[in-house]
């Protein structure tokens, strides 16, 4: 098996997802919720990040700067386009997502793939454009059910990896976060067994070290996600690769949400 850094010279995180969910105020009341229990109990050991859909972005920045001046709750994304600015109707660019106070952007994710059409390609382009304005790219990678039932899972996995990275300064690449989430496990309820994500989790870092350098390998933070819940995430949170979780569904109940957090 890959040896690795100790995982604790890691930091660990916990991203939710909210997807095409919530109002401006349900997502303030969600965060109310989020940081009475955070400022009572802070958990210092773990980046906790939330992804509000773009229509409620500069609100939920808003609100934390002026009720969590400590960062308690940091803000993503959940997409970008790899241009600056110019004419591109409904696009957002990663200057924008700046302005609006962003600070991580989720690439990639198997949703755009799959509803918009995104390929490794527009996810490497994404990433070149999250790093050029100081945006920390979440990369999310993962194999379908058909791809692992035809055990093409390694194959998948490196070149999503290869050509979505492809073309990213050396320097800025143990910035980049990556995300293994199996689009079957994704908002299904079938969660990978911690010994099949811990396995994929380790042939990351294999590719990345063979790919990049040992160094990247080492510092890159990979985070699993697919229906991660409070019942199932201590075993997989607890395995040696896996840094953090990328959580869906139950980011969107406080309580389901601080359940995670807290069984890290
Ligand atoms: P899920 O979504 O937790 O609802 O499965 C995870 C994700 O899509 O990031």
């Amino acid at each position: 098996m890959y040896k690795n850094v100790p995982k604790n010279k890691r930091f660990p995180m916990i991203v939710g997802n909210w997807k095409m969910n919530t109002s401006i105020e349900t997502a303030i009341d969600l965060l109310e919720q989020l940081l009475d229990d955070l400022k009572t109990q802070p958990s210092h050991n773990i980046e906790v990040v939330v992804a509000p859909p773009f229509t409620a972005l500069n609100a939920v920045v808003d609100f934390l700067y002026e009720n969590s001046a400590d960062g308690l709750i940091k803000v993503a994304a959940q997409d970008l386009f790899w241009e600056d600015s110019g004419a591109y109707t409904g696009a957002i660019s990663g200057k924008m997502l700046r302005d609006a106070g962003a600070e991580y952007v989720i690439i990639g994710h198997s949703e755009r793939r799959q509803y918009f059409y995104e390929t490794d390609l527009t996810v490497s382009k994404k990433t070149q454009a999250a790093l050029r304005n100081k945006l920390v790219p979440i990369v999310c990678v993962g194999e379908t059910l058909a791809e692992r039932e035809a055990n093409k899972v390694e194959g998948v996995i490196a070149r999503q990896i290869e050509e979505g990275l492809a073309n990213i300064d050396i320097a800025r690449l143990a910035n980049v976060i990556l995300a293994y989430e199996p689009v079957w496990a994704i908002g299904t309820g079938k969660t990978a067994s911690p010994q099949q994500a811990e396995e994929v989790h380790a042939f990351i870092r294999k590719v990345l070290m063979q790919h990049f350098t040992p160094e990247i390998s080492d510092k890159m933070r990979i985070l699993y996600g697919g229906s991660v819940k409070r019942e199932n995430s201590r075993e997989l949170l607890t395995q040696t690769n896996i840094d953090g979780a990328l959580v869906g569904g139950a980011s969107l109940k406080a309580a389901d949400f601080l359940g995670i957090i807290r069984n890290f």
